[in-house]
Parts: C-alpha cells; sequence; structure tokens
C-alpha cells in the first residue's frame, strides 16, 4: 500500500534510506562513508522533510513496515522551470524488483504532471535501467560529486510531459 508519510516514520524512511546505500552503493562511495551512515542521524533532516509542505513523500509499505519510499517536489535546478523533480527512491534490497519503486514512481508522476527531472549516479546501473523502463533519459547535463574524497559522476535524466515536447535546456 503506499500511502502519505507521517512524522512518525521519520526513524523508518532513515533506515531504508541508509540500508539501500549500504547495499547498492557498495563499491562506488568509499566504504568508510557508508559504514558512518546512522539512521538515527537521518531521522532528524527526513523529520524535517516529511513536515515540509513542499516536499511531497510518499511510502510503501507491506503490513505496517516501509519499505520504500518516495521524495520529490519542485525542481531545484534553475535551467528547469516548471519541472519537478524526483528527490529519492530507494527501496529495500530484499524488496527491490517487486514493483515498489515503479508503484512509486508512477504514483508521483500521476500527481505531478508537469516534465520531471532526476540526478543519478553514473555508475548505479540498475537505477538507470530502472528510470530508463519509466521513460527518463539522459539531457547530457552532468555534475561531479565528492564523497570522503572519491569523486563521482552523476547525470541528470529527463521525462518530458506530453504537453512540453519542444523542451530544449539552457547550458
Ligand atoms: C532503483 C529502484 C528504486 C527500483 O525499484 P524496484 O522496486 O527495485 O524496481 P521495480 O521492481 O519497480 O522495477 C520496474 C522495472 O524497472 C526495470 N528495472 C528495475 N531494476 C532493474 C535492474 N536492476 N536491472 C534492469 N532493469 C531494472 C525493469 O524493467 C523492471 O521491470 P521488471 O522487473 O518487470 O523487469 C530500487 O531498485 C532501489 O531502491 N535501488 C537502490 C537505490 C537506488 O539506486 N535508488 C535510485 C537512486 S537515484
Amino acid at each position: 500500500m503506499i500511502r502519505e508519510a507521517k512524522k512518525t516514520d521519520a526513524f523508518e524512511i532513515a533506515d531504508v534510506h541508509v540500508s539501500t546505500w549500504r547495499h547498492s552503493y557498495r563499491g562506488i562511495m568509499p566504504q568508510t562513508y557508508l559504514d558512518a551512515l546512522c539512521s538515527e542521524t537521518r531521522s532528524k533532516s527526513w523529520g524535517s522533510r516529511i513536515e515540509d509542505p513542499n516536499t511531497y513523500i510518499k511510502v510503501y509499505t507491506v503490513g505496517d513496515v516501509i519499505c520504500g519510499f518516495i521524495a520529490g517536489g519542485v525542481c531545484r535546478d534553475e535551467n528547469l522551470a516548471g519541472f519537478d523533480e524526483i528527490y529519492a527512491v530507494y527501496v529495500l534490497p530484499g524488496n527491490q524488483r517487486n514493483g515498489v519503486g515503479l508503484a512509486l514512481t508512477m504514483a508521483f508522476l500521476d500527481e505531478h504532471p508537469n516534465s520531471c527531472s532526476l540526478w543519478v549516479l553514473a555508475d548505479n546501473i540498475s537505477a538507470v535501467k530502472f528510470y530508463r523502463s519509466v521513460g527518463f533519459h539522459p539531457d547530457g547535463h552532468t555534475k561531479k560529486i565528492t564523497i570522503d574524497g572519491k569523486e563521482l559522476e552523476e547525470h541528470r535524466y529527463i521525462r518530458l510531459s506530453p504537453n512540453n515536447r519542444e523542451h530544449k535546456t539552457r547550458r
């Protein structure tokens, strides 16, 4: 079942975030960084985001347990005016490839009919395949981020709404 996130979900959301990062980013992000991730610390920032009316956060539950979530809102990139953005979508490793990510993403896209963007690590091949399967494609914009001294490349992906097929981004 998909429902809106509540303030009391903050720790569980943070735990999904941390567990998923540890599993999916092993070998991509520095191990020292992954080992140091802390659900308790992350739950504070997730608590603030849940309370922020401009941030959309929905969770996917099985029984009472949160096994995935999506966060999004207005696109943060200045050269994509009018776009929405998926900020994060994470599914617990044991629940992946069961349609959870797809259900969360389609819920977001149904409620956000504008064109949509997201940033994904270039090395996160499975996420890239997932995003391509739901209609996103790279628009050529890249950025470098540095995590614990390791430089990583992110690629921007977009999905145009039917009424924005002529879109060209400014570089
Ligand atoms: C990426 C992620 C959100 C996808 O969610 P999911 O629940 O595992 O994916 P779904 O089961 O909904 O997949 C839907 C479709 O996407 C495609 N897909 C998803 N994962 C894929 C993979 N690893 N390889 C190839 N195709 C994939 C398939 O077409 C799939 O349909 P199918 O299973 O019928 O073939 C999830 O795997 C995840 O949390 N990964 C780790 C964290 C992450 O990378 N998040 C994105 C950060 S930018």
